[in-house]
């Protein structure tokens, strides 16, 4: 899903930041310059960052669990 029409930044765009460590939504508007423009997809932008960093600690866990 487009979450940035004027940056084409993706839900997955998204994740893959918050994934290779992004976690403040400043540095993520700085790389990648979603909700920098209109500004019309800032909460959407939000809600999905934030999703992706709640996400990451249970990933996280249970990929240690996998690997013991
Ligand atoms: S839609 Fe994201 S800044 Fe315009």
């Amino acid at each position: 899903m487009i979450v940035c029409l004027c940056h084409r930044i993706s839900d997955r765009d998204i994740q893959v930041e918050v994934a290779s460590g992004t976690r403040n939504f400043e540095v993520l508007q700085d790389d990648t310059r979603v909700a920098s423009s209109c500004g019309c997809c800032h909460d959407c932008a939000r809600e999905v960052f934030d999703g992706a960093c709640a996400a990451l600690p249970l990933k996280t866990a249970a990929v240690s669990l996998a690997a013991a």
